[in-house]
C-alpha cells in the first residue's frame, strides 16, 4: 500500500502548525479593495531602514553575481567590536529565527526538555515541537515571566531554557538582576537562549548584561536582530553572541551561506547609525505613550510595555476585532494563539499611524 505523504514525513512535523505571519499590506489591499492601509501587526521600524544601510544596499547589489561570505568575516567583526567580544563569539542567521531552530536542531531529541514561558514567542514552541522534544510550559506571571517557576522546571533532563526579554507579545521584562541571577542559577550544562530581539528598546538600567555571563564561560546564547530596531526585518539577519565552542558547534549545523550578501552589507552599516536607532526608540517612547493613552480613553486595558508594541485587551474577540479593523485598513494583531483571545498586539507605528490606528479602535469599538 502507497505511504500517505503525511506518513514519510517526521511524525513530529505532525502536530506542528505553520508560523502564522501578519498579513503583507499588499494581500489586505487586494483582498478588502482598500488603499492607504498601516501595517502594525509585525514589530517593524515604521521609520524603516537606516539610510547608511540602504546606501551600502545599493553598492553590493552590483555584487549579487557572487556567494556571500559565508563565514560572515566583516558584519561579525564589526559586531565583535561592538558588543567587546570576539568574532568566534559571534554566529549569524537568517533572522534570530534561524538561530532558535538551528540550537533547537543542535541539542534536542525526543525525551530531551525544553523548558520557556507560556506565552512567549511561539518559535520556541514550535522548535520544542519540531524536534519531538518534551516542551516544559511555564506559566507567566502577571504578564511577566516568572523566573521562580522557570527554574524550578528546570531538571536533569533539560537542555534548552528560552527567555524572551523583552517578552513577545506581551512587550513585559524582567529586572535586569533578576535576569542575570537567573541565568547563573541554572545548571551550568544546559544551554540558556536569551531572545533579546527588542534589547535596543530597553531604557539602559533595564538591559541584563547577559554578555557578561558568556564571557564567563556560562553557556549562554544571547540572540539580537537587525529585524527590529534597525529596520532590516526583510532581509533577514540576526546573530547570536555565545561562548566560542558553542559557535563552534552551531556553525556545523548552519547551512553554508545562510546571511546574504546585501543582508550583511546592510546589517553591517546599520550597526554603526546611532541616529538612526535613537530615533527610533524616541518615535517608539512617544508613540507608546500615545497609544496607551488613547487605549486607556477607550477604557481598554493595555500591559506596560518596554518593546515596540502594546498588547492591549478590548475586551471581546480579538480575532473579530482585528478583522473589523482590517476593513477600516489597519492591520493588527489578534493574539488568540498565544492564549489572549480579547487581546490584540499593535506595533508602535508613525505617529500618523498610530492615529489611524486609533481611529479605527474607536470606530469599531463604537465609542
Ligand atoms: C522575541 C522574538 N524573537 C525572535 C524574533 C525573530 O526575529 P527575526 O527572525 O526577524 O530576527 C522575533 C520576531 O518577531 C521575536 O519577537
Amino acid at each position: 500500500m502507497t505511504r500517505r505523504l503525511e506518513d514519510l514525513a517526521s511524525p513530529y512535523l505532525r502536530g506542528l502548525t505553520p508560523y502564522s505571519p501578519g498579513k503583507p499590506i499588499e494581500e489586505v489591499e487586494r483582498e478588502l479593495g482598500i488603499c492607504d492601509s498601516v501595517k502594525v501587526a509585525s514589530n517593524e521600524n515604521p521609520l524603516g531602514p537606516s539610510p547608511l544601510a540602504v546606501t551600502a544596499l545599493r553598492e553590493a547589489l552590483a555584487g549579487v553575481h557572487r556567494y556571500p561570505d559565508g563565514g560572515g568575516h566583516t558584519l561579525r567583526h564589526a559586531l565583535g567590536r561592538h558588543w567587546g567580544v570576539t568574532p568566534a563569539e559571534v554566529l549569524l542567521g537568517n533572522g534570530s529565527n534561524e538561530l532558535l531552530e538551528l540550537v533547537g536542531r543542535c541539542f534536542l531529541l525526543p525525551g530531551d526538555e525544553a523548558v520557556y514561558a507560556a506565552q512567549s514567542f511561539i518559535v520556541y514552541d514550535m522548535v520544542a515541537q519540531l524536534t519531538g522534544a518534551t516542551k516544559v510550559v511555564v506559566p507567566l506571571r502577571n504578564l511577566a515571566h516568572d523566573l521562580e517557576a522557570m527554574r524550578r522546571a528546570v531538571t536533569s533532563r533539560t537542555k534548552i531554557v528560552f527567555l524572551a526579554n523583552p517578552n513577545n507579545p506581551t512587550g513585559t521584562a524582567v529586572p535586569p538582576r533578576a535576569i542575570e541571577a537567573f541565568l547563573e542559577s541554572l545548571p551550568t550544562d544546559l544551554v540558556a537562549v536569551v531572545d533579546e530581539a527588542y534589547y535596543e528598546y530597553l531604557p539602559l538600567d533595564l538591559r541584563p548584561d547577559a554578555l557578561r555571563l558568556v564571557q564567563g564561560g556560562r553557556r549562554v546564547l544571547v540572540l539580537r536582530t537587525f529585524s527590529k530596531i534597525y529596520g532590516l526585518a526583510g532581509l533577514r539577519i540576526g546573530y547570536g553572541i555565545g561562548p566560542a565552542d558553542l559557535v563552534a558547534l552551531l556553525n556545523r549545523l548552519r547551512a553554508p551561506f545562510n546571511t546574504s550578501s546585501l543582508a550583511q552589507a546592510a546589517a553591517t552599516a546599520a550597526l554603526q547609525d546611532l541616529q538612526h536607532v535613537a530615533n527610533t526608540r524616541a518615535l517608539t517612547e512617544a508613540g507608546r505613550k500615545y497609544l496607551t493613552e488613547q487605549c486607556q480613553a477607550l477604557g481598554l486595558r493595555v500591559v506596560p510595555s518596554e518593546a515596540n508594541f502594546l498588547l492591549v485587551d478590548v475586551g471581546r474577540p480579538g480575532a473579530a476585532t482585528s478583522e473589523a479593523l482590517l476593513r477600516h485598513g489597519v492591520i493588527v494583531r489578534p493574539m488568540g494563539g498565544y492564549g489572549f483571545s480579547t487581546h490584540l498586539r499593535i506595533s508602535v507605528g508613525t505617529a500618523r499611524e498610530n492615529e489611524r490606528c486609533i481611529g479605527a479602535l474607536r470606530a469599531v469599538l463604537g465609542s
